[in-house]
């Protein structure tokens, strides 16, 4: 099977802007806080955040992504894009105020979550906020493609997809402090059809 940054790559290249999901919101954050988002594709949720006056870095391992959100953040100088890997963080130990893990830790692989999960409190400094999005058990997709491991599937050209329940989610993010868990569930018209949505969303503190 090919390398999953390849996949990804080769997704963006094929199909451009990947992902076209609403602009999630995070609760207001003080002007000028550093804010590390993880995974940040082709920059939706990234371009909600540029009115803010945060100091915002943006990572994801895919270079075609990246090149999508850097032309979305042109112009912005309190913003940085960079090319780096999750589970590998290029940052100094307690240097984030909060951190943002929208639709990235889902799309890995059991070991790959937790190194991710391990890192990201790292760079977290003591009482600084992480903001977590995936797909839940209850979404329409889980348990289509190829099973690789619990509740995880491979699917196209070689995407991860893991679909989280709650106490799961609780268990992987045990080191802090949670602050707030919900399961939110919408309907959505696929090819004519209503089909269900689903994903937890979860608010952490250091
Ligand atoms: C669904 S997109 C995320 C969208 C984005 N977070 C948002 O809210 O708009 C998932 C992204 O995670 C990236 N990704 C997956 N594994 C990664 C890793 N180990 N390190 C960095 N980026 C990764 C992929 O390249 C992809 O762009």
């Amino acid at each position: 099977m090919k390398h999953v940054k390849d996949a990804w790559n080769e997704d963006y290249i094929k199909r451009g802007r990947l992902w076209g999901g609403t602009r999630h919101s995070i609760p207001d954050l003080p002007k000028g806080c550093r804010i590390l988002e993880l995974g940040c594709g082709n920059g939706t949720t990234l371009s909600g955040l540029l009115k803010h006056r945060y100091e915002l870095v943006a990572i994801d391992f895919s270079d075609e992504a990246t090149q999508i959100s850097k032309k979305i953040v042109d112009k912005n100088p309190c913003t940085d894009v960079i090319v780096a890997d999750a589970r590998q963080l290029p940052f100094a130990t307690r240097s984030f105020d909060a951190i943002i893990a929208f639709h990235i830790v889902g799309h890995m692989l059991k070991d790959c979550r937790e190194l991710v999960i391990r890192d990201s409190i790292r760079v977290l400094r003591k009482g600084g906020q992480l903001f977590f999005r995936d797909f839940s058990v209850n979404d329409m997709r889980a348990g289509s493609g190829v099973r690789v491991e619990p509740d995880t599937y491979c699917r196209g050209l070689g995407i991860f997809t893991h679909y989280f329940d709650e106490n799961e989610v609780l268990s992987l993010f045990a080191q802090l402090n949670v602050q707030s868990l919900t399961s939110n569930r919408w309907t959505m018209r696929i090819h004519g059809k209503n089909v269900v949505r689903a994903e937890i969303v979860a608010f952490f503190s250091k």
